[in-house]
């Protein structure tokens, strides 16, 4: 048998499979990986069902369903200002890791560096080294604040591109306008793509804006931004994204698009185009998720752990010297096999997982869920 050169040797088995399958082996509660307990919007499930019994079972266009990508265009113009063509500037994609891999593969040549936030969704560093590029890792400060100036240290003339993610896996942050300008004069002392992950776009708290990148059509110019229909519809199983991006960009992105997948699954593109036509089904998942954080935060006040402030997305994360001093990927293994609560230690989002006390909880449950958790974590 041929042995096979992994290019992507130093990894293995990723820490959400681990604990999801902890959890189930300890019948714990699960607050580690991110998805919703509580069903989808049984709308929703008739209208998939409706397109299969309508015969909506062939291939669709290669760049998505036209009517979904028309209400989501009709969408970014109300929500964002922005004017995107439906024909050339968005691609449905089987899920919105597969449209930031794509982004990846579209604009990267060996060599090529990329700037990394750290703590980062654990994807894109391993979709950057098999691109053949360099992640370029920059921490966030404790506050999860962005470090400007290191970013711009970071820069070479290699760079050829940063990754920004907001409302941000794990951190629960989220960009503010500040945060804007600084990237726009990041990018005017030296151009580079943006690849923009927004999956948790419509998760954010506190009366705050989405700082879509979409509003900036200056920062649009070089940005592949992507999103997730399972993210924000709980319907993580249908792995359907999308990808916005200027018509060069979008061009070159579905040369790659189209001998990878071709297209995506068509009776959940038609059932969505009818479902997004009903703009509260979107505009009521801020409030829907907030009153998810404003529970779990409040009951979490009665446990040892100290939450740190989530203004978005359906994580937050949570120190807990209080109860012990063990770094966080033991912790977390003693908390799912001797405590019945999974969660994510937040070492599992750096790629030095040395030295880190965080842990990232879901509070993307049912209420009844988090009630459970919480009167366990109160016991430690
Ligand atoms: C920040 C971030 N980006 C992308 C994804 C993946 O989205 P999808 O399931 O549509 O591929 C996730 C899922 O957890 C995520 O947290």
């Amino acid at each position: 048998m041929l042995s096979i050169p992994s290019k992507l040797p130093q990894v293995g088995t990723t820490v959400f499979t681990t604990m999801s399958a902890l959890a189930s082996q300890y019948h714990a509660i699960n607050l580690g990986q991110g998805f919703p307990d509580f069903p989808m919007n049984g709308k929703l499930v008739e209208l998939v069902t409706d397109a299969m019994r309508h015969n909506y079972n062939q291939y669709a266009p290669m760049p998505g369903w036209m009517p979904l990508r028309e209400v989501l265009c009709e969408k970014f113009e109300s929500l964002y200002g922005a004017t995107i063509h439906p024909d050339s500037e968005i691609t449905i994609t089987p899920g919105g890791t597969y449209a930031l891999y794509t982004a990846l593969t579209t604009i990267l040549e060996p060599g090529d560096e990329v700037i990394v936030l750290e703590p980062a969704y654990d994807s894109y560093v391993p979709n950057i080294i098999v691109n053949g590029g360099v992640p370029v890792l920059v921490s966030l400060n404790d506050d999860f604040s962005i470090p400007w100036d290191r970013v711009g240290a970071a820069v070479s003339d290699r760079t050829k591109a940063i990754m920004i993610n907001s409302p941000n896996n794990p951190t629960g942050s989220i960009l503010s306008a500040d945060d804007i300008e600084a990237l726009r004069q990041l990018i005017r002392r030296q151009p580079m793509f943006i690849v923009s992950d927004e999956v948790y776009e419509h998760l954010v708290f506190d009366g705050k804006a989405h700082h879509s990148l979409l509003r900036y059509p200056d920062l649009m110019e070089n940005a592949f931004v992507c999103f997730s229909f399972g993210k924000v519809y709980h319907c993580t199983g249908w792995k359907l994204g999308y990808c916005v991006a200027p018509k060069a960009l979008t061009a070159a992105f579905r040369k790659i698009h189209q001998y990878n997948c071709f297209s995506c699954h068509t009776p959940s593109q038609v059932a969505l185009a009818g479902f997004l036509k009903d703009k509260d089904q979107y505009l009521s998942l801020g409030a829907f998720f907030q009153e998810k954080r404003d529970f779990f935060f409040k009951g979490m006040e009665a446990t040892r752990f100290v939450l740190k402030p989530s203004f978005g997305s359906y994580f937050a994360c949570a120190t807990y010297n209080r109860i012990t001093d063990l770094p966080d990927a033991q912790f977390a293994g003693v908390l799912v096999k001797d405590h019945g609560v999974a969660t994510i230690p937040v070492s599992a989002f750096y790629q030095d997982p040395s030295g880190h006390h965080l842990l990232r909880f879901c509070f993307g449950k049912k209420q009844e869920t988090l009630e459970k958790a919480i009167e366990k974590l109160t016991r430690l």
